[in-house]
């Protein structure tokens, strides 16, 4: 062994087998999670260490009480007695404490990460939240923080108990016979070798399970959220198959990690033999030539034997750690995503006048999609007016709506409100001016009124009761069990899309701002409700700038301007009138019913 003083450092971090990569991980994430604990981790660490001290020196009190007993049986009883119930009851008292204390900083490690994840997930950008599935996205907060939760508590328990023991045998071992305590010393980091061949599998190992953990997660919530297509196309068994394959993948990946975690025990125990051997051999040496006692190699031989335990539990934490440390690479990976859609230093509020939306030749293409999905697209939306976008489907009239509250940035031209480039003023002020509503509705599981009520969080009743009276959603609340008080199922399941529709339409109109945008907003009503939803949008949209997408006719044709869609760029514009006398786009969508004039029936 080299005497360079990096060398037991080295031989430390050899041990755990850490690329040059997770040690940097693993020093980045002492430094930002362990070390600001630090007066809990001293307390639990102290706890630790007295734990480990009584554990110690339980053993000598055994021996201590049979001297004694052997030399005088009558009058040491009680003191015999006593020293051994206090001893085991510091220790229960003690192991108790340690428990709890190191559980409170690991519970709460984990609390935080969780916390810290979530906060940055719901701050990132609208492109890398629709890139992964909620079920990775949980995966990630759920499952792999449980990784780091495992590998911080065996290393708390472990780090400093264990290395105590190791440190005070070793120390014996020297003062019994330090010529055999060098060689032992020599020869032991030896071990390390496999110890390390067998930590870099489980690292591979650790980041695969991780990774289909996640897939799984994210195929159970998927099959679990879809039981209207698994039940009414009979689709139970393929769900089935689809999931047991996930589940058996990930009990290979967990075998495969207990095998190589396995493997680490006897590889140190058979070692120990070897290393036990060893010394016998030199000890008989030693004593035939008189240089050391059977009493030094008795007790040395004790202490190797005593040390071999903490010794293999430092092996296989390395194990536990590599575990962790690549559950806490997947987790910076998370929070080191910085959004790119943010506010521009110095950004000010919007400042909203009449709300007149400009589309100057904006262009846009999706993230690794290659296709442009709007190009050259250039359109004004005069304050307080309405523009219908028409067009066939994947026309990007979708998109056109997601980059006026920037969900996703132009990458060519760009768009003003009120002459304010939309990148140039505060985010939070751009999307208190608009509203949307879209086809697929979102309502939390709360109850309805709440649910309406995310359009101004914390908004009167009263207010939360007209706006369900302007989309006409008033009547049918009330006619649920507890009105504005019914809790929604999970999703919303037990709202027809029409209701559920309504209540989006709600929420917009308590939200009461002056941008509204509405995508296929009415496509799930049926014709009485359709007729009651149109009646509360023209009293709505008066006077407010609203770009609609519509597959109505009845919608399209009230519009002050309708705008034709098709790949991406506008190739008509005009009235209803206008663009029917033209006799071309708008015309043919008409004639081929892609524009509708009657609802189509109920979907939900
Ligand atoms: N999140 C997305 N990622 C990649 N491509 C997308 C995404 N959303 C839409 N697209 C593509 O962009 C084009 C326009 O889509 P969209 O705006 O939804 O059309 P529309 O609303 O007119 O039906 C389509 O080609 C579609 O496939
Ligand atoms: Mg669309």
């Amino acid at each position: 062994m080299s005497l360079a003083p990096t060398a037991p450092r080295k031989a430390a971090a050899g041990a755990l087998a850490l690329s040059e990569r997770q040690r940097g991980l693993l020093k980045r994430f002492l430094r930002e999670w362990i070390f600001p604990r630090w007066r809990q981790l001293i307390i639990a660490l102290i706890l630790t260490g007295l734990l480990a001290a009584v554990t110690g020196a339980y053993p000598m009190i055994i021996k201590a009480s049979f001297d004694m007993l052997m030399k005088d049986q009558t009058g040491t009883l009680h003191y015999v007695l006593a020293a051994i119930v206090g001893a085991t009851m510091l220790r229960s008292l003690l192991l108790y404490a340690q428990t709890v204390e190191i559980n409170r900083i690991v519970m709460r490690l984990t609390t935080d990460m969780q916390r810290v994840g979530f906060a940055h997930l719901m701050t990132s950008d609208f492109a890398r939240l629709s890139r992964e599935t909620p079920g990775r996205l949980v995966s990630k907060l759920t499952n792999d923080i449980g990784f780091v939760q495992t590998a911080v508590q065996a290393a708390l328990n472990t780090a400093v108990r264990d290395t105590l023991l190791i440190v005070a045998l070793v120390a014996s071992m020297i003062y019994l016979d330090w010529v055999m305590s060098l060689i032992v010393l020599c020869v032991y980091p030896l071990a390390a070798l496999p110890v390390a061949s067998l930590s870099k599998k489980l690292r591979r190992v650790a980041k695969q399970t991780q990774d289909e953990l996640g897939g799984m997660t994210s195929l159970l919530t998927e099959k679990l959220s879809g039981a209207r297509l698994i039940k009414s196309f009979r689709l139970e068994d393929y769900a089935s198959d689809r999931l047991n394959k996930s589940f058996e993948h990930v009990y290979k990946l967990r075998m495969k990690a207990v095998m190589n975690r396995a493997r680490i025990d006897p590889v140190l125990e058979a070692l120990g033999g070897i290393a036990i051997a060893g010394v016998i051999a030199l000890a008989y040496w030693r004593i035939a030539s008189g240089i050391s006692t059977v009493g030094d190699f008795m007790g040395f031989v004790t202490a190797l034997l005593m040390a071999s335990q903490p010794i293999r539990a430092l092996g296989s934490l390395s194990g536990r750690i590599n575990e962790g440390l690549a559950a806490v690479e997947s987790f910076y990976e998370l929070v080191d995503e910085k959004p790119r859609v943010v506010d521009k230093p110095g950004a000010k509020p919007l400042a909203v006048n009449n709300a007149t939306i400009r589309f100057e030749h904006v262009g846009f293409a999706y993230d690794g999609s290659g296709v442009q999905a709007i190009s050259n697209f250039s359109l004004v939306v005069p304050g307080g007016r309405t523009v219908a976008l028409v067009g066939r489907s994947g026309a990007g009239k979708s998109t056109v709506l997601n980059l006026v509250p920037r969900l996703f940035d132009v990458e060519e031209g760009r768009i003003t409100i009120d002459g304010q480039d939309i990148r140039d003023v505060t985010l939070a002020s751009l999307r208190d001016a608009i509203s949307i509503v879209s086809q697929d509705v979102t309502l939390f599981d709360d109850t309805i009124g709440a649910n309406i009520a995310l359009g101004r969080l914390g908004a009167p009743q009263a207010s939360i009761v007209a706006a369900a009276q302007a989309a006409a959603a008033h009547e049918f609340i009330l006619a649920q069990p507890q009105g504005y008080a019914t809790e929604i199922g999970d999703r919303g399941l037990r709202l027809s899309g029409g209701q559920r529709q309504r209540l989006a339409l709600a929420r917009a109109i308590l939200k009461d701002a002056p941008i509204l945008l509405l995508d296929e907003a009415t496509s799930a009503l049926d014709t009485e409700s359709e007729r009651l939803v149109q009646e509360a949008l023209a009293r709505f949209t008066k006077n407010r700038t609203t770009l609609v997408i519509a597959h109505r006719l009845s919608t399209v044709q009230n519009a002050d301007l309708i705008c034709v869609m098709d790949e991406g760029t506008i190739v008509e514009t005009g009235t209803h009138l206008e663009l029917l006398a033209a006799d071309s786009h708008y015309a043919r969508l008409v004639r081929s019913q892609a524009l509708v004039a009657a609802p189509a029936p109920q979907v939900m």
